[in-house]
């Protein structure tokens, strides 16, 4: 029997209280959370100087910021004087040249954090504004998205950065590619719910018809033809429900199927009858290139039961300069399918609360999850900083 990809036998999933227990969740945040690269943005996100994106990792609040000439900065949105947050939305602008805290106006540089100006107008002689910089966070580019670390000394390794390899994107021309719409979602679950739900595709008949249609290889409950025993009694087939891909005729995931004349040109023929590809970098992005688009979709943990979802669609800038072009066939089916994802999200959490039992169990197809598993736990083993 040749080789395939499904687990040879069923294995332990995760203790129930993983996702249920708020001190667990603590430890993740400590061990996981804390000492990863925590994906920010595309880079086309922040246009422009002044412009920044502000994110909660954990407990580490962080901005990210273009300075005045335009280099991308990172620090801990954190304010030396009683540490107020300095900024407050997830995304803007700042208004001045300078970082002024909400709270009592003191002043920084963006382009070095020090610290410009306080409010006081009492000098004393022991305090040094040189005392008080914003304290750095590290920042790092793989390919136009935005990582960040609260750590500005933490080391980067791009190819130890996606645990589901980005080889497949190679031919999307990703730093050029423009954000031109943004999806943000917080959903009752735990963080590792909606990894798991993203590794498999047991639920993908029930839980998302649409999609299935789409890519007939998902109503056989796969992700990959390789993932069942008998996978080459099928070989050279062209029916899309064995040799994967898209519904005939379909271009990308769009509502109707079509890229509206907009196929990605640098895209070989083998990426286009792939119909997705996907690299992941845990614990908090994965990145999905289809036919005419990309979508990164970020996750960050608000709690124990509790996360934020943020979806960043990506285009070429020749289809933005398309008036005919009509992004809503891409984003609405997405938004449909993310919905779908969050709903059966909800329900698998709120059932993991009230679990009568210690352990779940991972069926064969869920060889993905297995591999998220270990990586969790292999995280977990390696103790605290
Ligand atoms: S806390 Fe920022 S100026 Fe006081
Ligand atoms: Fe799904």
């Amino acid at each position: 029997m040749a080789d395939h990809n499904a687990l040879k036998q069923t294995e332990d999933g995760l203790d129930v209280a993983a996702y249920v227990d708020a001190d667990h969740y603590e430890t993740e945040i400590q061990r996981i959370w804390a000492r990863n690269w925590t994906y920010v943005c595309h880079v086309s996100a922040l246009e422009g100087p002044l412009s920044y994106q502000a994110l909660t990792v954990g407990r580490a609040n962080l901005l990210v910021l273009r300075d005045a000439a335009g280099t991308l900065r990172a620090y801990h949105n954190a304010c030396r004087h009683r540490g107020s947050l300095l900024v407050t939305e997830p995304e803007g602008r700042l208004s001045a040249r300078l970082l002024v805290c909400p709270y009592h106006q003191w002043a920084y540089a963006p382009d070095d954090g020090r610290l410009v100006k306080t409010s006081s107008s009492v000098r004393t002689d022991d305090f040094n504004l040189d005392d008080f910089p914003l304290i750095p966070a590290g920042l790092q580019v793989w390919r136009g998205h935005v990582f960040v670390h609260p750590d500005a000394n933490a080391s980067w390794d791009s190819a130890q950065l996606f645990q589901r390899a980005a080889d497949g994107l190679a031919n999307f021309p990703l730093e050029d590619m423009q954000v031109a719409h943004t999806w943000r979602k917080e959903l009752a679950c735990n963080w590792k719910t909606f990894w798991e739900n993203f590794n498999e595709c047991l639920h993908c008949p029930n839980v998302h018809p649409e999609l299935s249609d789409l890519v007939p290889l998902y109503k056989r409950r796969i992700v990959n033809r390789m993932d069942v025993p008998d996978w080459q009694t099928h070989e050279g087939s062209e029916d899309p429900s064995y040799r994967g891909g898209l519904r005939e005729g379909a271009e990308t995931w769009s509502t109707d199927g079509s890229a509206q004349g907009h196929v990605i040109a640098s895209l070989s023929a083998e990426d286009l009858a792939r119909g997705q590809l996907y690299a992941s970098a845990w614990p908090s992005v994965f990145m999905g290139g289809y036919g005419d688009h990309v979508r990164v979709v970020r996750v960050l943990p608000l709690g124990v039961n509790r996360i934020e979802l943020r979806a960043e669609w990506l285009f070429e800038r020749n289809v933005l300069e398309d008036p005919g072009y009509d992004m809503s066939n891409v984003v609405e089916f997405a938004c449909l399918v993310m919905e779908q994802d969050g709903a059966i999200c909800e329900v698998n959490q709120k059932g993991l609360e009230g679990a009568p039992f210690e352990k779940t169990v991972l069926m064969p197809e869920e060889y993905l999850i297995k591999t998220f598993h270990d990586w969790v736990r292999s995280q977990l083993a390696e103790g605290t900083p």
